[in-house]
This record gives C-alpha cells, sequence and structure tokens, in this order.
C-alpha cells in the first residue's frame, strides 16, 4: 500500500483536503467516466483486473526460456521503459541477465556488441510496438531478425514474439506473414499507461517476476483509491503537485532512495512529461537517485531557483541488517556499529529538513518494499495521479502530438540521404 505525506511541503492540511475534494475528485470522476479529452485511452483502469490472459502470457514466458538464455526486448518510450522499470526493482541486479533491451536507442556502437554478446548465445526477441512503425525500434529489430535468421534458419520464426496493436500496424501484418507469435496491446490503452499489459508483462514473466502479485498490488492500491476518494494518496498527491504549480514550482524531483527504483524513475520521467508537458503547461519531471545526486545536483537542489518540488520515493523497510564495522582506530565514529539502512534514513530525513528549510516543498511517497505487490502499486499510484493531474490543469493526459515534429523532419531526411 502506498502512503502519502505532504507536511514538509508548506501546503496546509485544509488547502490540501480542499483542491483534493473540489479539484481532484471531480477529476477522478471526469477520467472514470470516459468523456475527458483522450477519454478513449482510459482502459488502463482496467488492466488490474484484467487477469485472463495471464496464462497465455506466463505459457509463452516459459517457452521463450525452455529454448533461449536471453531475451531481447525490443522497444522504445512506453513500449520499453516499463518493463525496464519492473527488471530493475524485481530482479538482482548482480548475476547474469535474463532480459536485454534494443530499440531504445540508436547506438552503432552498442547494437553491434549486442549482436556479437547474442551470437554466442542462444536468444528470442519481443519486439514490442503499439503502432508498430516506430524508427528506432524497427531498426533494431531489422538486425536482430537478420541475426536470428542466420543463426537459426527456418527456426528463426519461433524465436520472435511481437506486441503490438491487435487491429492494425506494420508489425501485425509482417506478424501475420511470418507466422510469428502475437500478443495484442489493447487499443483503447497508450503506450505510457501500458506496463500492466502483455507490454510489461511478457518480458517481466520471462525474468521470473510473480505477474500475478503484480496485478493483485496495482488491483488493491486502485480498491484503495476508490474508497478513500479525495482522501487517497493519488488524489492528495496529484493536489498537492497543482497547488505547488500554481505557485511557481514549475518542476517535479522524484528523488528515488533505492538503486532499484532507478527504472521507476525514468518511467515516471515519460509518464509525466508526455502526459503535463503540452499546451505551454506542466510540470518538469527529473528522477533523481539518492543519496549518489545530493553530490551532483544537491546544490541547484538547495541554494538555486525556488522553482522545483521535490517527492522522496522509498520503501518503509531499512533491508537487510547489514552493520558498519568500525575501523578500530577512532575514525569515523559517528558510523561505526550504525545500520546501514539506519544512516540511509538519517540522511534523508536531514535532507527533507535542509531542503525545506531551503524553500523547497518536499513530498514523499512510500512504498513498504521492493517486492511485486508494491511495484503494482506504485504503477497504479503514479498513472492514476498523473491523469488526475493533467485532468485538473485542463489538458489532455494521453496525446503526445509535440513527439510527432521531430518525426516529421527525420522522415524527409531519411528519405533525401
Ligand atoms: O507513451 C507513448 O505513447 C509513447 O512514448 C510510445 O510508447 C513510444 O513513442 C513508442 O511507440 P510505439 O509503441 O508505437 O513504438
Amino acid at each position: 500500500m502506498i502512503t502519502f505525506d505532504a507536511s514538509a511541503s508548506g501546503i496546509s492540511g485544509d488547502a490540501l483536503a480542499r483542491a483534493a475534494a473540489s479539484r481532484a475528485r471531480p477529476a477522478l470522476s471526469l477520467l472514470e467516466s470516459g468523456k475527458g479529452a483522450g477519454g478513449e485511452f482510459t482502459d488502463w483502469l482496467r488492466l488490474p483486473e484484467e487477469t485472463g490472459g495471464l496464462d497465455a502470457i506466463k505459457a509463452e514466458a516459459a517457452r521463450i526460456n525452455g529454448m533461449s538464455e536471453v531475451l531481447v526486448v525490443v522497444g522504445i518510450g512506453g513500449s520499453y521503459l516499463g518493463a525496464r522499470a519492473l527488471m530493475e526493482m524485481l530482479t538482482p541486479e548482480f548475476g547474469p541477465k535474463k532480459v536485454v533491451f534494443a530499440g531504445k536507442d540508436l547506438s552503432a556502437r552498442r547494437t553491434a556488441e549486442l549482436l556479437k554478446y547474442l551470437g554466442e548465445r542462444d536468444f528470442s526477441v519481443n519486439v514490442i510496438s503499439k503502432s508498430g512503425g516506430t524508427t528506432e525500434p524497427s531498426a533494431a529489430f531489422r538486425l536482430l531478425l537478420g541475426l536470428l535468421e542466420k543463426k537459426y534458419g527456418e527456426a528463426a520464426k519461433d524465436r520472435v514474439t511481437v506486441t503490438t496493436d491487435p487491429c492494425r500496424g506494420a508489425l501485425l501484418a509482417l506478424a501475420r506473414e511470418r507466422g510469428w507469435r502475437h500478443y495484442g496491446i489493447p487499443s483503447g490503452v497508450g503506450g505510457r499507461y501500458s506496463v500492466l499489459s502483455p507490454v510489461g508483462l511478457l518480458p517481466a514473466a520471462a525474468a521470473g517476476i510473480d505477474t500475478e502479485a503484480l496485478l493483485a498490488g496495482a488491483r488493491a492500491e486502485k480498491a484503495c483509491m476508490l474508497s478513500l476518494g479525495a482522501e487517497s494518496p493519488e488524489l492528495r498527491y496529484a493536489s498537492a503537485r497543482r497547488l505547488l504549480a500554481e505557485n511557481g514550482f514549475t518542476g517535479e524531483l522524484l528523488s528515488c532512495w533505492e538503486p532499484c527504483l532507478r527504472g521507476l524513475g525514468d518511467w515516471y520521467e515519460q509518464l509525466f512529461a508526455e502526459s503535463e508537458g503540452k499546451e505551454g503547461r506542466g510540470i518538469f519531471p527529473v528522477s533523481l537517485e539518492m543519496p549518489a545526486e545530493l553530490h551532483s545536483i544537491g546544490q541547484f537542489i538547495q541554494q538555486g531557483p525556488r522553482t522545483l518540488m521535490e517527492t522522496m520515493l522509498h520503501f518503509a523497510g531499512d533491508g537487510p541488517d547489514l552493520c558498519v564495522p568500525s575501523t578500530g582506530d577512532g575514525i569515523d565514529d559517528d558510523l561505526s556499529g550504525k545500520s546501514l539502512g539506519g544512516i540511509a534514513s538519517a540522511i534523508r530525513r536531514a535532507v527533507i529538513s535542509a531542503h525545506s528549510a531551503g524553500g523547497v516543498p518536499v513530498m514523499s511517497v512510500e512504498a513498504e518494499k521492493p517486492c511485486a505487490e508494491e511495484a503494482g502499486a506504485l504503477i497504479w499510484f503514479f498513472e492514476a495521479a498523473c491523469a488526475v493531474s493533467a485532468y485538473m490543469d485542463g489538458v489532455n493526459p494521453f496525446d503526445q502530438p509535440g513527439v510527432e515534429d521531430y518525426k516529421k523532419i527525420m522522415r524527409e531526411l531519411l528519405r533525401n540521404e
């Protein structure tokens, strides 16, 4: 279950409760009704309950794992960041990787290295694209397909799984023509809200993540939000962000207090940037890994322009009990015998004090621990808060017209190269 605390934000409890009841609650009703801007893309609201296809996804993951040491997930934006967030939060950082990512960059250097790595291993590819025609993953996929066909010949077709729109697109047509297995991204679910669909579930299942627990966590958080209404963490967080933005705080730092939250931080950036940043409006989202970035961005946060709000994202428990040993010579006495988690918690509390005293409104979002249920709850929390926050600001949370601008120029350039 997610908890939210705005006591160091400078917003009074009354003002927050008023905004949540009079502005966020109606925004949630608009979202639920499907009558708001972009309402045709609100089917993600029902993904936590959609467990019907889960057995097929798990069976496909088991089939892939049975034949391949590595699964290459090819995608970009919403077709990549959610799966990566799950991998980083829920699979060990140190040890062999079952899932690797491609198609999110066009680096010839990295792609050549990846092809060499895969040349020496059995691998399969899950190519993910809602539109089925995005340049970066399309280019990477063609190179990977070339290697698959060279290595496995006819049998390469059993090593490609496609996740795309169920009714249209070039990738779907190709999958049908070549006989590749394919999974549908529901038409009413946009890229950045798709992590609880086959987009995130298939890579997660292949990586050994408990997908049932993931959906159960999202379901439980959704039920909690609907029963608490204006008092829910989602609506209070959305309201606090808006009140702060209206007072000149136009950027939000999501300070992540566990390295395994780094991927979730990147996913949060895309979710909020593409949902809110339009029509000259929006709160600029940036995620940080703490405490590492206290030693880089920390100075700016403490004394730079007073335009940033900060949201601390952390887990309630300290994790395994690791005690810092004494050096035996009296040096670092402040640390000797202290638990690592206790030191991290002291740093976090000090940062909250220092930043809020320095004029940075600080909010806190807390999950229990890094597990599949809490990952599902966090995904629900941020998706719902983001859509509500965008509606409160009067923008369509589900389109991204600005992303098309570079694509038009790029297509022209590629045609003429
Ligand atoms: O959130 C979105 O809709 C986008 O970020 C898309 O996910 C991204 O552009 C990739 O698109 P596609 O899945 O069509 O390849």
